[in-house]
């Protein structure tokens, strides 16, 4: 909040600064006097500073707490996620959040170790459990694990569909929605919302009456997700996963 606040200084009173989740947009917009709204910007994901800050415990790469929560303020630790989910549990978090194909593996190599209080507790299990020659080249063996964690930490996914449908109530006519995505589970969710809330009838197409009554609410401004350019990513190498997306209420 303060460094929004320290950033946005020049604009004086023309910018309020709201303490909230995306999930609670409406009711920050409502309270605020934005509703209806004429633009909407989501940047999903985690800040430098977050990832930077080895005291959030969001990197594999600095010893520090399992913590990773977004939001200091809710309960809900990395600690708290590897200690006591289930292994099953454990297993779906990060076959599902992470992509990660050894999750079942991770899963074992988690629980056997228990309990676990670092980032590097953590990162090593995973590099123990996963054979040294299927670790990744592109990426860090622990990557996926971390992510996966991550999203079920703070709900990300879930956060991501209410603040969406949230958006929708709370955008005017001809208002638009922007989302700025960092891996393919958010671009994923944002798609589908899109082409759904594009759509008039969304009937599974073999039926052959229509008895959804749905309507589309928006038009896409982006066929194709908008990539950063080389110039951004020699000024940003951090946006080279970044995908923009832009749709239009009706
Ligand atoms: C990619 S960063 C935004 C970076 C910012 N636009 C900038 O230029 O510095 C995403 C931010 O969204 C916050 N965030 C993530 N999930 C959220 C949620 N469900 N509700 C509210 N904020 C969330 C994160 O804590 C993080 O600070």
């Amino acid at each position: 909040m303060q460094a929004a606040r320290g950033t946005l200084e020049p604009f004086g009173d023309s910018v309020t600064v709201v303490h909230g989740r995306f999930s609670e947009l409406g009711a920050i917009a409502m309270g605020n006097g934005f509703s209806p709204a004429d633009m909407i910007l989501f940047d999903f994901g985690l800040s430098s500073t977050q990832i930077d800050d080895p005291g959030r415990g969001f990197s594999f790469r600095d010893e520090g707490p399992l913590d990773m929560r977004m939001d200091p303020t809710t309960e809900l630790t990395a600690a708290k996620v590897v200690n006591t989910s289930d292994p099953a549990e454990l297993e779906r978090i990060l076959r599902q959040y992470g992509e990660e194909r050894w999750a079942r593996r991770i899963a074992e190599f988690i629980v056997a170790r228990r309990p676990l209080r670092t980032t590097r507790d953590l990162a090593k299990a995973v590099e123990a459990a996963i054979p040294r020659r299927a670790w990744p080249r592109d990426i860090n063996v622990s990557t996926r694990t971390f992510q996966g964690i991550r999203i079920a930490v703070n709900d990300e996914l879930g956060e991501i569909e209410n603040g969406l449908g949230a958006a929708l109530s709370t955008l005017k006519p001809g208002g638009r929605m922007a989302t700025i995505s960092f891996h393919s589970l958010e671009d994923r969710l944002v798609k589908s919302f899109f082409n759904v809330e594009s759509k008039d009838c969304i009937c599974p197409p073999q039926q052959p009456v229509c008895t959804c009554g749905h309507r589309a609410t928006l038009r896409i401004i982006t066929r194709h997700p908008v990539r950063p350019s080389e110039k951004e990513l020699a000024a940003n190498p951090r946006a080279r996963s970044a995908r923009l997306r832009v749709a239009e209420r009706l």
